[in-house]
């Protein structure tokens, strides 16, 4: 169908000492690959739940996740992942760092050449010259930048990113975003960004998924129908002001407050 993920009717609940405490209800997302799919939604909606069931580290209780066509019933090696706060080993220099991914599916990969794969992604993201450093060395930004690269780095199906700029200042953020573009018009790949920045949603997204307070259904979708790489001026036109207004009435009314 075209579709690198598709989740249809997921409902989940965990199970607590109090009994079942339900998290997603009927969950509906579609991504075309080489596709970019913000989700956005109340916290403690469900969102994080969502990436452990794509990347099949949780299974739902209903519906389906499906991945390149295949029902997702185990672990996923294809699927990278990158988080808030980039957990990257501080006893591996950076390009190290990059290069862990490979040595975990891609064990007989000469060395030579997972070094020259993760250099190439390093140099695209504007961190040559700091391979050798460990992680403390560099600042909140690069560290995230390696991040990213870490989860590209074995090329997986689809790169799932947890509200990775979230920590990052405005200016740091903006430069990432655009990092984000340019990475994706050299290297196409599929993802699913969680955020709770609307601009960010706007900007990255080619789709952009409303979620409803917990349990989250799919609330609201909108297609962002504007080639990449998109100039970040873009947030400042009416269109997207337009758009960002619709979602914030969205996550208003996800977040069950009234609406003027
Ligand atoms: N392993 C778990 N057991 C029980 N409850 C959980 C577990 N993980 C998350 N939750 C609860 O499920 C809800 C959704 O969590 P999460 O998916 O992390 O939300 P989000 O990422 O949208 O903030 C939250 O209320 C959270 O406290
Ligand atoms: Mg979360």
């Amino acid at each position: 169908m075209g579709n690198l993920i598709d989740i249809k009717g997921v409902t989940h609940a965990y199970k607590t000492k109090s009994g079942p405490f339900p998290v997603l209800r009927d969950l509906n997302i579609s991504i075309p690959e080489g596709s970019f799919c913000a989700v956005v939604g109340p916290s403690g909606c469900g969102k994080s739940t969502l990436t452990r069931l794509i990347a099949g580290l949780m299974f739902p209780d209903q519906g389906e996740v499906w991945l390149h066509g295949e029902l997702v019933k185990s672990p996923r090696k294809t699927v990278g992942m990158a988080f808030q706060n980039p957990v990257l080993l501080e006893w591996r220099t950076i390009l190290h760092n990059v290069m862990l991914p490979l040595e975990i599916v891609a064990p007989t990969m000469p060395r030579a050449q997972k070094e020259a794969r993760a250099r190439e992604l390093l140099a695209l993201v504007g961190l040559e010259g700091f391979e050798n450093k460990r992680p403390s060395e560099l600042s909140g930004g690069m560290r995230q930048r390696a991040s990213l690269c870490r989860a590209l780095v074995h090329k997986p199906d689809i790169i799932i990113l947890d509200e990775p700029f979230g920590a990052l200042d405005a200016f740091t953020r903006e430069d990432l975003w655009q990092t984000m573009h340019q990475l994706r018009e050299k290297e196409p790949f599929t993802a699913l960004l969680i955020t709770h920045d609307l601009r960010e949603s706007v900007y990255l997204g080619d789709q952009v998924v409303v979620l409803s307070g917990r349990p989250a259904t799919t609330q609201y979708v909108m297609q962002v129908d504007i080639p990449g790489p998109r100039p970040l001026e873009m947030l400042y036109r009416p269109d997207s002001i337009q758009r960002l207004a619709t979602l914030r009435r969205e996550i208003q009314i996800a977040q069950g407050r009234e609406v003027a």
